[in-house]
């Protein structure tokens, strides 16, 4: 038997979204997080030196402002035997995750704590299942902005008996239909009705009667058909397992977002996990990650060292036009492929997604097209493809890398896209008299 995805489907119960206060959520979240950059080995002084190096950098001016502590805050295997209380670690934290807080207060930024909807996190410490109205409480406390909740350590009570297809667990898929189903949910299955969900929404309800406002980010890995109660639930939600820093992940995971796209818009947003940006990947290939990132309208959580960034790969993250799309305040949709390139249409492969993507925005039409080869590849942005763009004719064209004024392109740009790389263009205002056209224009940048 075989099951389509619902996103295929087209359709989507609606639900009341998770609105909060201060448009807390509206909009993707801008931050930084420990795990990528720390895993687990994790002290405050890293905390305050993100806080301080996203001020000196420029980045809180930019629009980052959350600092978030991943797994490992806590002691491991013990609450407040009274209280029944996390307790901070006190090596780690030495002032308390409160001191930590007030610190980065203190800057203007905001902070963010992990936990866990089963019986211990992740990395094995104690989390939050049973006790979510005590945590919410704790963190309302200490002044809390923000919680990640993870997925793991659940208990077998708490298991839900089928899941929904998710691509890279199951491996084969093609064009959306999920072609092996052992264990999976049924054709139709209510997946606002699974424990998960339930699991997830207990929190939430912790969350929301606290006094304290907090961004509830949903770390569900997309297994329990997340799209269908994600926007009822958090403000943003995973759609994938962890990203790592290798090319090869960071492509497999934006194929797979890249079919979840119609779930995104204010107040909801598909989580494509943390950036590996400063990590590894080349300037080809975190300016691609970045991009892409961006225009699904992702959160953006920087996961590397601050202290240590190099300045090309710290530009692509104080990119102004990508940030400006990302956090458009009237235009809440994502951009979207509109043709894939090298594959057909709508064709599900890890290695080669889609490649021309577009995407409205208050500044102008973003369009991006992703190399996915090793090497150079000439691109053609044909405005008669491009669905924002009512037909094609002669536009204002805005190079986003180089942040340079291409001037009046008629008809369609070439650009030599270097391997891996993402070409990036904000295409403004039709053209008007007067205004010099290039005809046929090939531009070679160095992108
Ligand atoms: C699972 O067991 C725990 C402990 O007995 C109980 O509190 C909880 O309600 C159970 N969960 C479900 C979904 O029945
Ligand atoms: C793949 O899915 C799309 C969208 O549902 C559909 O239009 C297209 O015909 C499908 N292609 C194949 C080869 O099945
Ligand atoms: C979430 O709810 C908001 C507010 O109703 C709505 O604008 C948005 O389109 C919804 N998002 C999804 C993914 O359904
Ligand atoms: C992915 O697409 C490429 C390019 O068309 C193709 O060579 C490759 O076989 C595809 N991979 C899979 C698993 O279908």
């Amino acid at each position: 038997m075989w099951y389509i995805y619902a996103f295929l489907l087209g359709f989507l119960p609606a639900g009341t979204p998770l609105i909060l206060k201060n448009d807390v959520g509206r909009l993707p979240a801008l931050g930084w997080n420990s795990w990528n950059a720390y895993h687990c080995e994790i002290t405050e002084s890293q905390f305050t030196t993100a806080a301080e190096k996203l001020v000196e950098l420029g980045l809180k001016d930019v629009g980052y402002e959350y600092v978030n502590i991943d797994d490992c805050w806590q002691i491991k295997d013990r609450r407040d035997e009274k209280t029944k209380r996390l307790i901070p670690d006190p090596t780690r934290f030495p002032d308390g995750i409160k001191g930590t807080a007030d610190k980065i207060h203190k800057l203007g930024l905001k902070i963010g704590i992990y936990s866990s909807a089963g019986t211990l996190t992740c990395a094995g410490y104690q989390a939050s299942l049973g006790y979510e109205s005590i945590d919410a409480a704790t963190w309302s406390e200490w002044e809390i902005d923000y919680l990640k909740y993870d997925n793991c350590n659940v208990p077998n009570n708490w298991t839900d008996s089928c899941r929904g297809c998710v691509p890279e667990n199951r491996g084969d898929l093609r064009n959306g239909t999920c072609t092996n189903p052992d264990g999976m949910c049924p054709a139709g299955y209510d997946y606002s009705k699974s424990l998960t969900a339930e699991r997830f929404r207990i929190m939430r309800d912790a969350i929301v009667a606290q006094p304290r406002t907090m961004l509830y980010s949903l770390c569900e890995w997309g297994e329990a058909g997340v799209q269908q109660w994600g926007n009822d639930t958090g403000s943003s939600w995973r759609m994938s397992g962890d990203i790592n820093p290798s090319w090869r992940r960071v492509v497999q995971i934006l194929n797979q977002n890249s079919f979840y796209l119609n779930n995104v818009d204010f107040w909801g947003h598909s989580d494509a996990d943390m950036l590996e940006v400063g990590n590894g990947l080349s300037v080809q290939e975190s300016r691609s990650h970045f991009a892409l990132w961006a225009a699904m309208k992702s959160p953006l959580l920087i996961g590397t060292d601050l202290a240590r960034i190099a300045s090309d790969q710290l530009e692509i993250l104080k990119n102004k036009y990508l940030i400006a799309f990302n956090q458009d305040q009237v235009v809440g949709k994502p951009a979207k492929p509109y043709k894939w390139g090298t594959n057909p249409d709508w064709t599900f492969n890890e290695t080669f997604p889609a490649e021309f993507w577009s995407g409205a925005s208050t500044k102008g039409t973003l369009v991006l097209m992703f190399n996915p080869y090793g090497e150079t590849r000439t691109k053609t942005a044909d405005f008669n493809e491009i669905p924002e763009l009512e037909g094609g004719g002669s536009y204002q064209v805005t190079d986003v890398w180089a942040g340079k004024d291409l001037g009046c392109v008629d008809g369609k740009l070439d650009v030599d896209v270097q391997g891996h790389d993402t070409a990036a263009l904000l295409v403004g205002q039709k053209c008007g008299y007067g205004r010099k056209m290039i005809r046929g224009l090939k531009f070679f940048g160095d992108w």
